[in-house]
């Protein structure tokens, strides 16, 4: 667990948000032509009706880059004023240059420092965490904080187990640095994070990476794509997501009844009211697009916070919490002030 509230020059607040989903919809009724399966299964299960998957050509840097575009008119500010630049991906567009050196090409941010990071589904958290550090530092002053992930790369459509439950999008959030004293809309209160490195064989791509290189022989058998215990996957997320909502809070200095809107990670409806129902708040406080979108990993939080404030179901002054669990394990809480 990293120290949540360190001292600091100045604050980090969120000025803008920006999402970009591909257009292309797969629906249920959809899926079940290629695996035995059913939208009855598929939505009383998990909640999915339908995802988007990117096209051939689309990289995640595609998606990326237009959320972050959207993101800076959002927050008003152009390419050259972005100075640092993290992107969260399972789906990198190769293993290196990093996605974020992709993005800074194709956005122009020609004055930023930029790197990936990988946490799987708590991506976007770790990244905000990151990036915040940079700016409370005071070594950074304008980030841009990227969740995109073109995960059709990694499905075994033969896997009715897991080819059901994923899509493609990104998300994307600009950061400033503000002086402690200002009284600067969506504050960064609180992140909590933590992982269980234990757990690495639950939720994983075993293959394709430096452990099992994808070969003639092992080709067949997909090793490079998505291998999930669902079920165990299910009880560590509810646990973990419940835990780490209350040391966010705890470290915002506040309390469950403070929360206006829980932007919980994207991966199934029941895991997101099992959450609302163990912090005591009603499902009108929850904020859910996974019916719309399925679970898009580290895309999840930003493209919902982004549909949220949007939507204007998040306002000035209200207390948002966000919440992620993903592969590793990993896990990750932000209290932000709206
Ligand atoms: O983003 C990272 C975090 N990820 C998550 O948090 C995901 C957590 N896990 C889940 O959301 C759920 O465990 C799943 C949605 C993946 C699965 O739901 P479940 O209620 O745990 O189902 P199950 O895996 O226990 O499978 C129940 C049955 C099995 O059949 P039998 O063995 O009972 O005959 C499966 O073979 O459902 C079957 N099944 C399906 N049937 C129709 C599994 N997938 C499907 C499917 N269509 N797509």
């Amino acid at each position: 667990m990293l120290t949540p509230n360190p001292p600091s020059a100045c604050v980090s607040s969120i000025i803008g948000t920006g999402s970009y989903m591909p257009e292309k919809i797969l629906t249920n009724d959809e899926l079940s032509k290629i695996v035995e399966t059913s939208d009855e299964w598929i939505s009383s299960r998990t909640g999915i009706r339908e995802r988007r998957i990117a096209a051939d050509d689309q990289a995640t840097s595609d998606l990326a880059s237009e959320a972050a575009r959207r993101a800076m008119t959002a927050a008003g500010v152009t390419p050259e004023e972005i100075d640092l630049i993290v992107v969260a991906t399972v789906t990198p567009d190769m293993f290196f240059p990093s996605t974020a050196c992709f993005v800074q090409k194709k956005i122009g941010a020609t004055n930023a420092v930029c790197f990936d990071i990988s946490a799987a589904c708590s991506g976007f958290l770790y990244a905000l965490q990151i990036a915040r550090h940079f700016l409370n530092a005071g070594t950074r002053t304008t980030a841009l904080v990227i969740g995109a992930e073109k995960l059709s790369t990694l499905i075994n459509w033969k896997d009715r187990n897991t080819c059901v439950l994923f899509g493609d999008g990104a998300g994307a959030v600009v950061i400033r640095a503000e002086d402690p004293g200002k009284d600067a809309p969506g504050r960064v209160l609180s992140t909590v994070m933590g992982s269980d490195g234990t757990l690495t064989d639950v939720l994983k791509v075993p293959g394709g990476g430096s452990a099992c290189p994808i070969t003639a022989e092992n080709v067949a058998s997909r090793p490079n794509t998505i291998h999930m215990e669902g079920r165990e996957t299910f009880k560590h997320a509810v646990t973990r997501m419940c835990k780490a909502s209350e040391q966010a809070l705890e470290a915002a200095g506040l309390t469950k009844s403070d929360i206006d809107m829980v932007i919980p990670h994207q991966a199934n409806a029941r895991i997101i009211s099992a959450i609302a129902d163990r912090l005591g708040l009603p499902m009108e406080k929850t904020f859910m697009n996974l019916d719309k979108y399925g679970n898009t990993s580290a895309a999840t939080i930003p493209v919902a916070l982004d549909e949220a404030h949007r939507q204007g179901k998040i306002k000035r002054g209200d207390v948002v919490l966000l919440v992620a669990f993903g592969g590793g394990f990993t896990w990750a809480s932000s209290v932000v002030r709206w």
